[in-house]
């Protein structure tokens, strides 16, 4: 960050502060914060993080009013079109594009980890067979910890490599052994001659009994998926596993808690929560019922794969992913999927809609993911997973980025405490 000899000016209580304010390479200044106790003696209040940065980096950028999305620099939309996931891991990871050598370099080392150790079957077998996939991969992932020791060292630079091609290399199978679990088939072991996403469907989707092919366009599709949620800056799981990572946690610890907070449904879980809703709807006849629901302040209930924290205009995911979606359905001869319409003529209902114009809510990401994974034969359980298995490059970009920052302190937020000031212990007798 660079300083801009620019200063905010903070008075209260007569008391004058002048605080620093630094600029990026792109986005809003930022003032500088960590002395206003030390020299004023009170916090800031943000719950939600609205308007904090909590760290510096120079992962991703997004302009939420353009509905821009950079990676390194470089926009979504040509990654989506024209990369592939494990080209932009190895960006998001490295900062630069590869050359064709450092590629097929980078490819070969995630291949050669795709295994798991075959010990772990055994604690995949534990779990209930109707547990949610993410409640598994929650505690496999975090389970790693246990069956990968030699790459728990986080002051070690070796060990963290290893720990970041382990994590990005065995998540298809872990998710993929979650789901096979779930349905009673056997393990499908990873095929290193397949590229990650056909390796993934194939894991998925094959049985012992006969020759699985996988159709390029769904990998290709599966792929765009993948490349379309790599990362996106500090949401919250990436803001979980940094906070986590500020302790001192291991990695396969500190990713555990990511998939964990991604799990909710205002966060990862929305695409399974948005297939369920098109379901729930049912016919396009129902929509206005639900559309009055959702804007009723007394309904919890909103229309999910709609709204974005930061995209206050368009997500640029959801530019591509609608296009996808397109492209799927039509190869698939899907015109008449009764979701299909629901989704449709909600999106164009929602559009029309002077409340979600006036509060800028268009559909994200996740209101077209679930219908491309729906298409290909996925259950919605499995639709979060996906998004941890493309998200888990993010996560550790920002992880090892955070380890390497001189700055590094343990995340440790502060309260506007509300609750009673001393009073005495009363015996239990007296109360
Ligand atoms: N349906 C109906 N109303 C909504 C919706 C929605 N989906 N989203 C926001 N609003 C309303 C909300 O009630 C509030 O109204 P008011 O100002 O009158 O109180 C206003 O819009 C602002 O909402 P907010 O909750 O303050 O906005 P936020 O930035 O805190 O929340 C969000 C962002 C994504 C959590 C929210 O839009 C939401 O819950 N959407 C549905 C879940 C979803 O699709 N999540 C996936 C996000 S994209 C994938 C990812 O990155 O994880």
């Amino acid at each position: 960050m660079a300083d801009t000899n620019k200063t905010a000016t903070l008075s209260f209580d007569n008391k004058r502060i002048e605080l620093p304010i630094y600029a990026g390479t792109a986005g809003p200044d930022v003032i500088d914060i960590r002395k206003l106790y030390a020299e004023g003696g009170v916090f800031t209040y943000d719950p939600g993080f609205t308007s904090t940065a909590s760290c510096d980096s120079t992962i991703t950028f997004i302009d939420g009013e353009e509905g821009v999305l950079l990676h390194r620099g470089y926009p979504i939309d040509q990654l989506a079109g024209k990369s592939h996931y494990l080209e932009v891991c190895y960006l998001l990871l490295y900062g630069d594009l590869p050359t064709a050598e450092q590629l097929e370099d980078f490819e070969s080392r995630v291949t050669q980890h795709t295994m798991l150790h075959e010990q772990m079957q055994y604690f995949f077998r534990g779990f209930r067979r109707d547990a949610h996939p993410m409640a598994v991969m929650v505690g496999v992932v975090g389970a790693m910890s246990a069956f990968y020791h030699d790459s728990t060292d986080i002051n070690d630079p070796w060990q963290r490599e290893v720990a970041s091609i382990r994590l990005i290399a065995k998540m298809p199978t872990i998710a993929a052994w979650a789901y096979k679990y779930s349905i009673g088939q056997p393990f499908v072991y990873p095929r290193n001659d397949l590229d990650y996403a056909s390796n993934f469907l194939r894991m998925c989707f094959a049985v012992p009994a006969e020759e699985y092919e996988v159709n390029p366009i769904l990998s290709r599709a599966m792929d765009r998926i993948f490349t379309l949620h790599a990362d996106h800056e500090q949401n919250a799981s990436t803001s979980t596993v940094r906070l986590a990572s500020s302790s001192g946690a291991n990695p396969f610890a500190c990713i555990a808690a990511g998939i964990a907070c991604l799990w909710g449904p205002a966060h990862g879980g929305a695409n399974q929560a948005c297939l369920e809703m098109l379901r729930e709807i049912g016919t396009p006849d129902r929509i206005p019922e639900f559309i009055a629901r959702a804007k009723d302040k007394n309904d919890p209930f909103r229309l999910m794969g709609f709204g974005h924290r930061v995209y206050k205009n368009f997500d640029p995911r959801a530019t591509v992913m609608k296009q996808s979606a397109d492209e799927v359905l039509d190869l698939l001869g899907i015109e008449n999927n009764p979701t299909l319409q629901v989704a449709k003529e909600l999106e164009k209902q929602a559009l029309e809609d002077p409340y979600f114009a006036d509060k800028k809510l268009f559909p994200n990401v996740d209101f077209y993911s679930g219908i491309i994974l729906d298409a290909m034969g996925l259950p919605t359980s499995m639709f979060t997973p996906i998004f941890a298995i493309a998200r888990t490059v993010g996560w550790i970009s920002q992880w090892k980025e955070q380890l390497s920052d001189p700055q590094l302190k343990i995340g440790r937020p502060r309260q506007l405490y509300h609750g009673e000031t001393t009073r005495d212990y009363i015996d239990v007798e007296n109360r």
